[in-house]
């Protein structure tokens, strides 16, 4: 039978995670999971119920109540909370610059982990996040952390604003970017880390394809 292996793809924000895991599991027929939507479906459904985000209490128990989906579409992954078609709405800048508190409490990363463990349990998955290859999936057969320049995620993320039509300010973006980091760096639990086995790729001079790439390389060795 044709072997199939987990990959962890880890890295902070616009380091291009999502874009290059879609690719790579599209190639493998692999399953895709976005642990980052799973964190954003949860404060966006925190913030819809006007809770305090810091209460860690409140915000476990807003997740004991939903059931989060992640389900392929040609664009690369639908979001379903409780059967609501989120996709779209947890990219706001709202969820986003919220993200972070919600993702810092013990009580809900222990959920998060077992529900993205019990994705992953059959194998032939790529999962991006900022926790996979150091606690999700600590024994993946490949471990990938991505990095790239603040400057050059938030031209990223400004150049994808602007696709879309949204007004989008490069120096705030930046400050957002780098404010997330710095809390998803610095919190207690399951921190944004390379995990010592990962193979570090920094992407700020590399291209979508190149990236892919390398990774594909990474991964012909190890089937
Ligand atoms: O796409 P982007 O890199 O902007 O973010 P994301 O992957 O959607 O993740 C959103 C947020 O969820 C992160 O900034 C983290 O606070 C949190 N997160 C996490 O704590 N652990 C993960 N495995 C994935 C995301
Ligand atoms: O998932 P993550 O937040 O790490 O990043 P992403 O959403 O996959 O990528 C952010 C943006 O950077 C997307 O618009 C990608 O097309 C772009 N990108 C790029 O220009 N060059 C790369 N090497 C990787 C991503």
């Amino acid at each position: 039978m044709e072997q199939k292996i987990s990959i962890a793809i880890d890295g902070p924000a616009a380091a291009g995670k999502s874009t290059v895991a879609k690719i790579i599991a599209e190639h493998y027929s692999y399953i895709y999971i976005d642990t980052g939507a799973m964190y954003r479906a949860l404060t966006y459904k925190a913030l819809q119920e006007n809770i305090d985000l810091k209460d860690e209490e409140k915000v476990a128990d807003v997740l004991s109540t939903i059931i989060i989906e992640l389900q392929p579409s040609e664009d690369g992954q639908i979001v379903l909370v409780n059967e609501d078609n989120v996709t779209e709405i947890i990219r706001s800048n709202e969820v986003t610059n919220n993200v972070s508190i919600v993702a810092m409490h013990p009580k809900v990363r222990d959920e998060m982990l077992k529900r993205q463990r019990l994705l992953a349990k059959t194998g032939g998955v790529v999962m991006d996040g900022r926790d996979i290859g150091t606690h999700v999936l600590p024994n993946a057969e490949l471990k990938i952390f991505l990095r790239a320049t603040v400057e050059e995620r938030a031209k990223r993320r400004h150049e994808e604003n602007q696709k879309k039509g949204y007004i989008s300010d490069f120096e705030q973006l930046k400050l957002e970017i780098a404010n997330r980091d710095k809390l998803d760096s610095e919190r207690e639990v399951a921190p944004l880390r390379k995990a010592e086995d990962a193979i570090e790729i920094d992407t700020t001079a590399l291209s979508i394809h190149d990236v892919v790439k390398k990774i594909e390389d990474y991964i012909e060795e190890r089937l």
